[in-house]
């Protein structure tokens, strides 16, 4: 199969066509916004099933003291990919979802600047490592035979998702309708306790700091990866499907860019990047020594 027929091109964004909820997508622009929903958006493969963890551990009592046993993505569901079909109108509030969209298909609601939109980014040398074996592992989306080819393909927006460039750029420079914080992959992963302090303030959420710790301790990569709930195996095997042996919880570093560019590939994409995102003051860590 090629990849027009697993992606769908809606106003001008590419969606994975078999999870993607169409019903959704074609009232987004309705879609009733709460004042006190909050919205994880990001690029794929910048962090998204972390912060979705980091969130509901906040936000869920329930979560954060393992009082219950329901999936992070329940908690925190992806309001385009709803592959469970959730009728969110019935959601209680505070709704916490997760998206993948572009500045310019949100719902308007988000434009009242009320509700609160927490912005992921990730080096996007990282986010092409993941997104190639990322590719390779799941069933829904087509593979890739070699780096080289996946750079192409990244680089022309024919992924889910679309253009990076595009996504990162569109939501800083429209930053200003939306009540939005910007928080890199790369800050979450060299002190994730601030991060977490910096979400909570931005949600003027109060935290006790035995309750932070808790958040911190459920978070940390090694601690998701054997946490069935947050770590999306299970709706990997059952819903979307796998195609090799592999986790989701891949290697969550920053850096390993460096085990999978050439040096052409990575002198390539800095000349591209530069030129793209100089007028962007986004602070980016592409190394895991980097201060
Ligand atoms: P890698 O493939 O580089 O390991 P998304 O959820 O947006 O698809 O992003 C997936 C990436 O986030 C994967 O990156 C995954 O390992 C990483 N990740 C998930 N949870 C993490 C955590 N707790 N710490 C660090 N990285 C994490």
């Amino acid at each position: 199969m090629d990849s027009d027929e697993r992606l769908l091109h809606f106003k001008g964004f590419n969606f994975e066509r078999s999870t993607v909820d169409i019903d959704i997508l074609e009232n987004l622009e309705d879609f009733d916004i709460r004042d006190d929903d909050v919205f994880i958006i990001t690029y794929p493969k910048s962090g998204t099933i972390w912060t979705q963890q980091i969130l509901s551990l906040i936000y869920f009592e329930t979560h954060r003291k393992q009082t219950e046993n329901v999936e992070t993505a329940d908690l925190v569901p992806s309001l385009e990919y709803n592959i469970r079909k959730v009728d969110f109108t019935k959601r209680p509030s505070p709704r916490v979802f997760c998206s993948h969209l572009p500045y310019y298909l949100v719902p308007n609601g988000l434009k009242n600047k009320k509700a609160k939109i927490v912005y992921i980014y990730r080096n996007p040398k990282d986010v092409i490592t993941s997104y190639f074996h990322f590719s390779n592992f799941v069933a829904v989306l087509e593979g890739c035979e070699n780096m080289d080819m996946f750079i192409h393909k990244f680089l022309d927006g024919k992924v889910a998702g679309s253009l990076w460039f595009d996504h990162v750029k569109g939501w800083y420079e429209h930053r200003h309708k939306f009540n939005i914080l910007f928080v890199s992959y790369e800050e979450m992963k060299k002190d994730l306790k601030s991060a977490v302090q910096k979400l909570c303030n931005f949600l003027g959420k109060e935290l006790s700091d035995d309750d932070v710790d808790a958040v911190v301790r459920q978070a940390t990569f090694k601690n998701m990866k054997s946490d069935s709930r947050a770590n999306l195996s299970n709706i990997l095997k059952k819903e979307v499907g796998t195609k090799s042996d592999g986790h989701f919880m891949r290697k969550g570093t920053i850096g390993d860019w460096k085990n999978h560019f050439t040096v052409a590939q990575s002198e390539r994409f800095d000349m591209i990047f530069q030129r793209k995102m100089k007028d962007i003051p986004l602070k980016f860590i592409w190394d895991i020594n980097e201060e």
